[in-house]
C-alpha cells in the first residue's frame, strides 16, 4: 500500500493511473477502523482496479469540541487492515491540505430540508463538515465510485445530495451495516464504550427489532415513544427515536401501510453518543 500525505502527490499517482485505465474506488473514513469499514474496502477491491482509502479526522464536523478531542486514533492498526484487505493507497493528509485556506471559509451546500432534522437537527454545522470535506476529498481522488456505510443513513443522503449539486462524476454505493454478534452497529466510538455501556448499547438495536416487529398501519407516536421510554429505562439519553420515508427522509407519524420506512435512532450512554438505524 501507498501512503501520500500530500494532495498534489496523489492527485498526480491517481491522474496517471487514470489515463491507463484504471477505475478508482474511494472509502473515505476518520480512522479508528473495524470490519464495517473493511466491508467497504472489500467491496471496492472487488469492482475496481485501484481502491484508496483516506483517513482524516475531520475538524468542521464536529459540532462538540470534546467529541473531536476524545474521537479514537489507532493508525498502526488501521494501517496493518487496510493492508490485510487490498487496499492500495492511503491518503493521510493534515488540516492544512484539506483545507488551505482555512476551516472558516467552507463554501455552504444547499441541503434544505435533510440538515433541519433528525443530525442536522441535534449537530447544527455537522453535514455542512461532512460535505465540505466529501467534496474537497473528491476533487482530490475522482473516484469512479465512492463507498459509504448504511449505518450513516442520513449522511449517504447529504453527501448524494452534495454530489447532485456539485456535479461530481462519482458514482456512489451504499452499504449494508455490519453488526456485532448480539446486533449492536459496528462503529468506532464503540471503542469508547465500557463493558458495562458497551452490555447495554445493544438496546438501540432492541429497540429497532422492537419497532419493526410492532410497527402497523396507523398512527406511529405511541409506537415511537415506547422505544423511546425503553432506551430511557436504560440509561439512555435519547435525542430521537423517529420513522421516515426511506426514499427522502420525511418524517411519518401516520402510516399509509405502503410507503416504505426506516427507523432511525440516537442516543447517548454516558458521554458516547451512538446512532443506528433499520428499513422496516
Ligand atoms: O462517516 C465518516 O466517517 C465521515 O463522516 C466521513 C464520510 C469520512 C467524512 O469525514
Amino acid at each position: 500500500m501507498i501512503v501520500f500525505k500530500l494532495t498534489a502527490e496523489i492527485s498526480e499517482f491517481l491522474a496517471k493511473k487514470k489515463e491507463t485505465g484504471s477505475t478508482i474506488g474511494f472509502v473515505p473514513t476518520m480512522g479508528a477502523l473495524h470490519p464495517g469499514h473493511i466491508s467497504l474496502i472489500n467491496s471496492s477491491v472487488a469492482g475496481n482496479s485501484l481502491t484508496v482509502c483516506s483517513i482524516f479526522v475531520n475538524p468542521t464536523q464536529f459540532n462538540d469540541k470534546k467529541d473531536f478531542e476524545h474521537y479514537p486514533i489507532t493508525l498502526e492498526q488501521d494501517i496493518d487492515m487496510l493492508e490485510k484487505a487490498g487496499c492500495d493507497v492511503l491518503f493521510l493528509p493534515a488540516v492544512s491540505e484539506i483545507y488551505p485556506n482555512g476551516t472558516d471559509t467552507a463554501k455552504q451546500y444547499e441541503l434544505g430540508y435533510l440538515e433541519t432534522i433528525l443530525e442536522g437537527k441535534y449537530r447544527p454545522g455537522h453535514f455542512q463538515g461532512v460535505c465540505a470535506v466529501v467534496d474537497r476529498l473528491l476533487e482530490i481522488v475522482q473516484p469512479h465510485r465512492l463507498y459509504l456505510g448504511q449505518k450513516d443513513y442520513q449522511q449517504c443522503m447529504v453527501i448524494r445530495k452534495m454530489v447532485e449539486l456539485t456535479g461530481a462524476a462519482t458514482q456512489i454505493e451504499i452499504a449494508p451495516t455490519l453488526r456485532a454478534d448480539d446486533g449492536l452497529a459496528l462503529s468506532s466510538r464503540n471503542m469508547r464504550l465500557n463493558a458495562e455501556e458497551r452490555a447495554l448499547a445493544v438496546n438501540i438495536y432492541e429497540s429497532l427489532c422492537f419497532i419493526k416487529r410492532e410497527i402497523n398501519t396507523g398512527n406511529l407516536q405511541v409506537l415511537k415513544l415506547r422505544a423511546v421510554n425503553f432506551l430511557t429505562e436504560y440509561g439512555f439519553k435519547v435525542d430521537y427515536v423517529e420513522i421516515a420515508d426511506a426514499t427522502d427522509l420525511r418524517l411519518i407519524d401516520q402510516w399509509d401501510g405502503h410507503t416504505k420506512l426506516v427507523a432511525l435512532i440516537a442516543a447517548t450512554l454516558d458521554q458516547v453518543r451512538l446512532i443506528d438505524n433499520m428499513l422496516l
